[in-house]
């Protein structure tokens, strides 16, 4: 139903206005009576041995949807309805931004592939902590995903995260500090060795003051040297992570199928799908190996399919999140994962 009708409908509208309209009717749909029952019946999943305990927090499921679909955390109950075991809402920033002009979201639909240059479009953190603490549904885990405001200088960018994470800390389950996204200029420079291990720090000292501290993450980009990787999981002991998230998008463009010059022509931004499932697989693997399994991984990049979820859970990760995947696919991608995750996976 979705790959024959929905899908071909909205792939003729500009990718982000298919993304606007199907957030607004999901949310219209979720209120009619029966609606709830209905989606539920359609694509959630449950069973016992899905449920997943990572660091320290209690997962229904171990599939979850990646940041940037629902930036402002709108919309967690109804995805919640539809079989996701976690969502990571953001990037957040401090204070409200519009992100780049449009258009800058683009399909690459010969190599069911996105490209995107949002830059941290979002309502501000507060919003999204308004929003979170009215939701109902309490079995979805919620990650927060914080960034830097684009006009705040790297020099002060952790100040933004400490505030990004002080707006959220009562309303989200795990936090994850992103400094690989490509579009917020020089944001990537973060992950570089001193200034990373400051932003943590600073992020973590509020953190670990708390009566209940809340498990803090890395979001890191795949285009990252094995030597950075190197120098992650040093940072990641160093600063006390609770795990990595890997990975973000990708600004490497080869192996595309779709035409070179129009992909040239579509400007800057980060690609997310299949092309980017070998690499970001190939991360988490080397991450798994050289930590000795030791730091709880989120396993994404190119989720397409129940094989590419298993692909990613054997090469070490502990969970896996999609975002591409599920435009391409449709809501059913999650349930046929976890089906076959009980099946034949790390059940
Ligand atoms: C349109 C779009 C917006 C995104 N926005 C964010 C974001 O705000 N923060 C973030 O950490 N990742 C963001 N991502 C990256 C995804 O969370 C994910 O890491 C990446 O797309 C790889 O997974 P996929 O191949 O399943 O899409 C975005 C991805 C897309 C396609």
């Amino acid at each position: 139903m979705y790959k024959s009708v929905v899908k071909p409908l909205l792939f003729h509208l500009d990718a982000e206005r298919a993304h606007h309209l199907v957030f607004d009717n999901l949310r219209r749909a979720a209120r009619l009576p029966g609606a709830g029952a209905l989606l539920r019946g359609l694509y959630d999943y449950q069973h016992p041995g899905l449920e997943r305990t990572v660091f320290g927090l209690k997962f229904p499921n171990p599939v979850g949807l990646a940041a940037g679909f629902d930036k402002n955390a709108v919309l967690t109950d109804e995805l919640a309805l539809m079989g996701f075991g976690f969502v990571e809402i953001g990037t957040v920033t401090p204070r409200p931004q519009p992100g780049n002009p449009a258009p800058r979201l683009f399909r690459l639909p010969q190599d069911e592939a996105l490209l995107n240059r949002m830059g941290f479009n979002n309502d501000g953190a507060a919003a999204a902590a308004r929003r979170l603490a009215r939701r109902q549904n309490r079995r979805l885990v919620i990650g927060g995903n914080i960034g830097k405001n684009k006009d705040t200088p790297n020099a002060h960018a952790a100040a933004d995260y400490v505030a990004g994470f002080e707006a959220l800390a009562e309303v989200v389950d795990y936090f994850v500090v992103n400094v690989s996204s490509p579009n917020t200029p020089g944001l990537r420079e973060l992950q570089e060795k001193k200034p990373l291990i400051d932003l943590l720090q600073q992020v973590q000292a509020r953190n670990l003051a708390r009566p209940v501290p809340r498990p803090l993450l890395l979001k890191i980009a795949p285009d990252l040297t094995d030597a950075q990787l190197d120098d992650i999981l040093e940072i990641a002991q160093e600063t006390q992570l609770s795990g990595l998230v890997a990975t973000n998008t990708t600004v490497a463009r080869a192996g595309l199928r779709t035409d070179a010059g129009h992909v040239a022509a579509l400007g800057a931004g980060g690609l997310s799908g299949r092309p980017l499932r070998a690499r970001a697989t190939e991360v988490i693997r080397y991450l798994h190996r050289k930590s000795g399994g030791g730091l709880p991984i989120i396993g994404a990049g190119g989720i397409h399919s129940p094989d590419d979820a298993l692909e990613k859970l054997a090469a070490g990760a502990a969970l896996v999140q999609l975002y591409t995947g599920f435009i391409y696919e449709g809501p059913g991608l999650v349930k046929q994962i976890n089906r076959a995750v009980l099946k034949g996976g790390k059940a």
